[in-house]
């Protein structure tokens, strides 16, 4: 694992951008694993930079998202599929036949979610995979106490990310309940993993993921087994690391 602290959000972003840049320029083809949130909006927009500038191409790249909302079609502005069209596919050259969201509003949960999973081994598997981190430690929809073996599957959003969430939405009867998410073993499947964080309220819980024990309790503390993880983290978010990186 490796830990690289910036100075300020943006500087996050750009560290970010860089990295899926490298990857994209290794691969004209690679396939990317990518996230939502507020975290990552930047670096997109640092890679939409970069694509208009003509220094990457994204015409062969392929992706897979972490998750989605259970119930809310891709034309909803709160799904996860709008927010990627939105925050990037919309302002680059990648092809949306080659760009992949699990389907929440599959009639059957349980193959929509084998067959994403198969997708991804039959694309080649992941070569680098984006993510953020909440409050409690998640990463994708795997709350705390979601195994390490986890594949992608319906799963039922905890108390705490429904209040994270509720900035998004009008009400709270509004935000969804379930969502369908990647495992952390599919996670784990991924060549490289990068992990972005920013602001003080990370403080704690990257801590916890990167010098904690590797426990169910913090999903992202299972990255410390991963064999190519980077954790790109704002000062402020690092600032209860103990060791010096
Ligand atoms: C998004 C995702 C979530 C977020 C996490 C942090 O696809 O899988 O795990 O990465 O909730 O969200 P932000 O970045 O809004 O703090």
């Amino acid at each position: 694992m490796e830990v690289i602290i910036t100075n300020s959000a943006d500087e996050m972003s750009k560290k970010g951008a860089e990295l899926v840049a490298a990857a994209v320029k290794k691969n004209p083809k690679a396939v990317l694993g990518l996230a939502t949130g507020g975290t990552p909006v930047k670096m997109y927009a640092e890679l939409i930079k970069l694509y208009k500038s003509g220094a990457l191409d994204f015409k062969k790249v392929r992706s897979f998202n972490l998750d989605e909302y259970v119930g809310l079609p891709g034309t909803h502005d709160q799904s996860y599929r709008c927010f990627m069209n939105e925050n990037l596919f919309n302002h680059i050259n990648i092809d949306k036949k080659n760009t992949n969201v699990p389907d929440g509003l599959a009639k059957d949960i349980e193959k929509s979610c084998a067959e994403y999973e198969a997708k991804i081994k039959a694309w080649g598997g992941i070569d680098l995979q984006v993510l953020g981190i909440g409050s409690n430690g998640h990463i994708a929809f795997n709350e705390p106490l979601s195994g390490a073996m986890s594949k992608t599957r319906k799963v039922a959003i905890s108390q705490r990310t429904i209040s994270d969430n509720a900035r998004f939405f009008k009400t709270m009867d509004e935000v969804p309940k379930t969502a369908v998410t990647m495992g952390i073993g599919t996670i784990l499947e991924a060549r490289k993993i990068v992990l972005l964080a920013s602001g003080g309220n990370k403080a704690d819980v990257i801590a916890a993921a990167v010098e904690g024990p590797v426990t169910q309790l913090v999903p992202a503390s299972f990255l410390q087994l991963h064999a190519d993880t980077v954790f790109v983290v704002e000062k402020e978010a690092a600032s209860k690391l103990k060791g010096k990186y």
